[in-house]
């Protein structure tokens, strides 16, 4: 923890490794932040926000002024878990120093925690450098949403062959000192044996109960966002229908006249009285 509050640090992230599960959200706004940061142990500003919250198909098409602008959000709802920013696509693939740029000014204008970035082996330079500059990151390996075409056609990592990519990725981007990886759409018995191998913790999305910790979706798990709901995801709540049922009260209440009454208007005698 940092001395001079109460919020967890990467490090804290990093010392979970085999200890008690690690409780992992996304984020995107200060309001669901201040709600879900007393439960959590990391918010994850996630670039899903491009298809969750602004209705795009892939996950492709946020900028990062964008995640940058719902990081900031994020850290001013939060004030104790520890708040990790994707570097979204485009913004660190070209070279290290590019993602060395992105990194330190997403964390420079947000004060958040680290960042996250997909990618394994092809990845592992990168990460040497963004930890070099003093940045904490967190890896993401198996299924890489950034590279897939749509969420609908994500193929799930890790079967048969390709069991021996995935491991090869995640010991890739543990060496370089990820504090942390998520693991995504992944055979449970690679991610278990990662899981196993890997002297970091993991945070399993799709993956396995023997991750280190577990991530998912804050608006698929509360119901916010019902376009369709991928396999791994166990809705807690319908937060879509509370909001429908809302607004349907409201609409009746206008139309009838019901709504606002006097107790909700200003200049009038105090009603009752
Ligand atoms: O963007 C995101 O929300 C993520 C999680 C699914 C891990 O990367």
């Amino acid at each position: 923890m940092d001395a001079s509050s109460s919020r967890l640090l990467a490090v804290d992230i990093r010392a979970r490794k085999g200890t008690v599960p690690l409780v992992c959200l996304t984020a995107y706004d200060t309001p669901m932040a201040r709600r879900i940061d007393p439960h959590c142990d990391v918010l994850l500003v996630g670039d899903s926000l491009a298809m969750v919250v602004y209705g795009l198909e892939t996950t492709r098409g946020v900028s990062v002024d964008t995640m940058i602008a719902h990081g900031q959000a994020v850290m001013r709802g939060s004030q104790q878990a520890c708040v990790i920013v994707d570097l979204p696509y485009g913004s660190y693939e070209s070279a290290p120093a590019q993602a060395v740029a992105t990194a330190k000014r997403v964390v420079a204008e947000t004060g958040c925690q680290g960042i996250k970035l997909e990618g394994g082996a092809e990845m592992a330079e990168t990460i040497t450098a963004i930890v070099a500059a003093g940045v904490p990151v967190l890896g993401h390996v198996g299924l890489l949403p950034q590279k897939a075409e749509r969420r609908g056609g994500f193929k799930i990592q890790g079967k048969g062959d390709g069991g021996e990519k995935v491991r090869r990725d995640a010991e890739a981007a543990a060496a370089p000192g990820a504090f942390a990886i998520v693991i995504e759409g992944t055979v449970e018995a690679v991610a278990r044996q990662i899981t196993e191998h890997v002297a970091v913790p993991t945070i399993g999305i799709g993956a396995s109960p023997a991750c280190d910790g577990q991530i998912l979706v804050t608006h698929d798990m509360v119901g916010l966002f019902a376009d369709f709901t991928p396999k791994f995801v166990k809705r807690y709540g319908d937060a879509g229908a509370l909001i429908e049922q809302a607004v349907r009260d409201y609409a009746g209440d206008v139309r009838a006249g019901r709504f606002p009454e006097l107790s909700h208007c200003f200049g009038v005698a105090a009603v009752g009285v």
